[in-house]
């Protein structure tokens, strides 16, 4: 058992600190927002993760986890810290590293004992040299105060899931003590025979952003030949269930739709790209321009299908967006296609309404000008078209011939091919999808 801080309760640090303390450890975690720490210690998560409050719940009630606003308790409670805070994406595309700044000015002048530092959030290469070289000057540890990098490779909905039999943990270190410490906190998924990859900061670092990287050239890789698609006449599902079927290929990141969204993928792509700029070696990366800009494609591409599908003009047409959230599982609408999507139509002058089972408190929060809806037939009524853009099941299982009933007009976007057209079109609908044949 070790004594940890977890320092940033977003996400991340939530389920971290959380997963920790399953796996039998004493945690203490930390923030900065009195409120977020205030409903976190009063066993309410503030945002929707699968299995997350149950764990939270259990671990406060047995004294493992706790929640505080306090960095002096931190640093004497524990002997590794994990640095646990968002890199949100700065205007010029590079990563804002501010609140680890923060998190390592406020730890530093602390660490009067040995301790390691260890990072998880996303971070440009280079970021642990100059993390170490700070903690060096500020702790009173001096060199008693190790650092390392841990990048996680969580996906939202399935976070704790992915922390507790994840594919693999990576460990970038500088020294076997180091090493052995961070298998001790990992010991038990070692025992569950999680692969580990130990190797330096740096490339730990880059591990994460190559992941996160490729997943998302992947996704385009499968959108731009929706692009292909479109004008060929062919079916972007029947290629990409083509494609899957080879194991080299593989199925995982290859649904086609309206794009990539969320907290990570699109912000850590400018950020590797902006990084490699500042290295000088931009060139070798320079594809990744396109795969943001085939991303962005998607989202207008789905809305020039909704505009066509109300010929006589969207202007002061209610139009149905069902999705808010990035992706199903999750509430998050960072950067969410969905909500993109509804903005841009709202901006044609339809009247968007908006339906999402988790994720409209946060929508309403950053999208106040959209109309929400109580429940999927709710937006729906009276609507001249319907967008499906975030796949939740909820939608997939919709009865077109009941929901019929109350359009204006059966009319319905498939932006994440989560729909039977057979079915619509069987019940009256005119059915249309990225990447898919008008007759399919
Ligand atoms: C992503 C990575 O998958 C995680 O490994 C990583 O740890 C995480 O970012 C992070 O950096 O923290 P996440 O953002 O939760 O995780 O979501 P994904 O499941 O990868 O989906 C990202 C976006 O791509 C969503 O908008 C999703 O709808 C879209 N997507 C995903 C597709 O359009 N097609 C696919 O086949 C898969």
């Amino acid at each position: 058992m070790h004594a940890i801080s977890v320092l940033g309760c977003g996400y991340l640090g939530v389920t971290h600190a959380a997963c920790l303390a399953e796996l039998g450890h004493d945690v203490t975690a930390v923030d900065i927002d009195a409120r977020r720490v205030a409903a976190l210690a009063d066993g309410r998560v503030p945002f929707y993760e699968r299995g997350l409050q149950e764990l939270v719940t259990r671990h406060l009630a047995n004294g493992r986890l706790r929640f505080t606003t306090s960095y002096a308790r931190a640093a004497a409670e524990a002997d590794v810290h994990f640095i646990c805070v968002g890199t949100p994406q700065r205007g010029d595309g590079a990563a804002d590293l501010r609140s680890v700044d923060a998190v390592v000015e406020e730890l530093g002048p602390r660490l009067t004992t040995e301790s390691l530092v260890v990072g998880k959030s996303t971070v440009p290469v280079g970021t642990t040299a100059r993390i170490a070289e700070r903690l060096r000057r500020t702790a009173p540890a001096g060199a008693g105060v190790r650092t390392a990098w841990n990048p996680e490779f969580l996906r939202e909905g399935h976070a704790v899931a992915d922390t507790l039999r994840p594919d693999r943990i990576v460990l970038g270190v500088t020294s076997a003590s180091d090493e052995k410490v961070l298998r001790d906190v990992y010991a038990r998924l070692a025992d569950a025979g999680v692969p580990f990859v130990v190797t330096d900061p740096a490339t730990a670092e880059l591990a994460k952003s190559a992941a996160n990287a490729f997943l998302a050239t992947k996704i385009s890789f499968i959108n731009a030949l929706a692009e292909v698609c479109e004008a060929a006449g062919a079916d972007v599902g029947g290629l990409a269930d083509a494609l899957a079927h080879d194991p080299r290929i593989g199925a995982r990141s290859l649904r086609p739709g309206v794009g990539f969204g969320g907290g990570c993928l699109p912000k850590d792509l400018r950020a590797l790209q902006a990084r490699a700029r500042e290295l000088g070696v931009g060139h070798a990366l320079a594809f990744l321009a396109e795969v943001d800009a085939v991303n962005l494609r998607r989202r207008e591409r789905a809305v020039d299908l909704v505009r066509r599908q109300v010929p006589d003009g969207i202007a002061g047409r209610r139009v149905a967006v069902l999705g808010a959230a990035f992706k199903a599982e999750s509430d998050d609408v960072r950067d969410s296609p969905a909500l993109h999507v509804a903005d841009a139509l709202r901006r044609d002058g339809a009247e968007v309404a908006v339906y999402d089972p988790k994720a409209m408190a946060n929508a309403r929060r950053g999208h106040p000008d959209l109309h929400y809806a109580a429940d999927h037939r709710q937006a729906c009524a009276g609507a001249h078209a319907v967008a499906v853009l975030t796949d939740w099941p909820e939608f997939r299982d919709i009865d077109p011939r009941e929901l019929g009933g109350v359009v204006a007009r059966r009319s319905v976007v498939d932006g994440r091919g989560a729909l039977d057209p057979e079915e619509w079109r069987r019940a009256g609908w005119a059915y249309t999808a990225l990447g898919r044949p008008a007759a399919l």
